[in-house]
């Protein structure tokens, strides 16, 4: 089986860049915004095509950022430079330098199954320096469980129709979403995503066990916190 965005590399962005960008200008980029005050490193996980790490190298231009995901199509579809690409899997990686910073933005996070999530903070903690941040927005059981319970419908951009269903199996507690591309009457691909959601509260005694503190949680769009919203924006700070 073909992994997840291997062949939606080509136009993910066509689709999904305008929402990715804005998602990482209100959730991560306004972050760091509050916390940068000169150059720094930041590794960017599920990094994709690079949307995030083009937009902070725009907004903050003292940024120095690492693309990391498994997709290999991905990285290089987004003409990541090769010295800032890594291939590897999010839930079990390792990187020599003491970031400042490690990020995920548009619901990266979201696609590690709970131990996998918790895998991955232990990855990031060894990631960070000491007093260095995780920062990532992440999409709620509200999404997964209520907004996706049974949710079918199609885009059409640039004479290709991506169509999604997306599906909750309850009996284990994940999202399903099926993709189809299609031109004319032809079916380019099918990809099958998985996605995930971690409770606040563990994804913070996890994170707490690991030595990264919770600085903040918060809506996308806000600086209120509100259970039902369907993205919040996460700021744990390595102790
Ligand atoms: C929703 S896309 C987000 C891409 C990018 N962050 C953005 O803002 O456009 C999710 C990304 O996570 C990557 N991904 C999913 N599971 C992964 C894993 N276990 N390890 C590394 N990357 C993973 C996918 O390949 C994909 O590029």
């Amino acid at each position: 089986m073909t992994i997840a965005y291997a062949q939606w590399a080509d136009t993910y962005e066509l689709f999904e860049g305008v929402t990715a960008r804005e998602t990482w200008r209100l959730g991560i980029a306004a972050e760091l915004a509050k916390l940068t005050d000169g150059p720094a490193t930041v590794l960017d996980l599920g990094a994709g095509t690079g949307v995030g790490a083009r937009f902070l190298c725009e907004s903050l231009p003292e940024l120095d950022v690492t693309s990391l995901d498994r997709s290999g199509e991905m990285l290089d579809r987004g003409k990541v430079p090769e010295n800032r690409q890594i291939v590897a899997d999010m839930a079990d990686f390792r990187v020599e330098q003491g970031y400042d910073f490690v990020v995920s933005g548009f619901d990266a996070l979201n696609y590690l199954s709970l131990p996998d999530l918790a895998s991955c903070l232990s990855c990031v903690a060894d990631a960070l320096r000491p007093g260095g941040y995780l920062v990532f927005d992440y999409s709620t059981r509200k999404v997964l469980t209520s907004d996706w319970a049974a949710l079918e419908y199609e885009n059409e951009k640039d004479g290709f129709r991506l169509h999604r269903r997306h599906h909750y199996e309850k009996a284990f507690d994940r999202s399903r979403t099926v993709l189809t591309l299609r031109r004319g009457d032809e079916t380019l691909w099918r990809e099958t995503h998985i996605q995930y959601v971690m409770d606040p509260f563990t994804l913070e005694e996890i994170a707490r066990g690991h030595g990264l503190e919770t600085v903040s949680v918060r809506n996308i769009d806000s600086d209120v916190y509100s259970p039902a919203h369907t993205t919040h924006v996460y700021v744990l700070r390595k102790v």
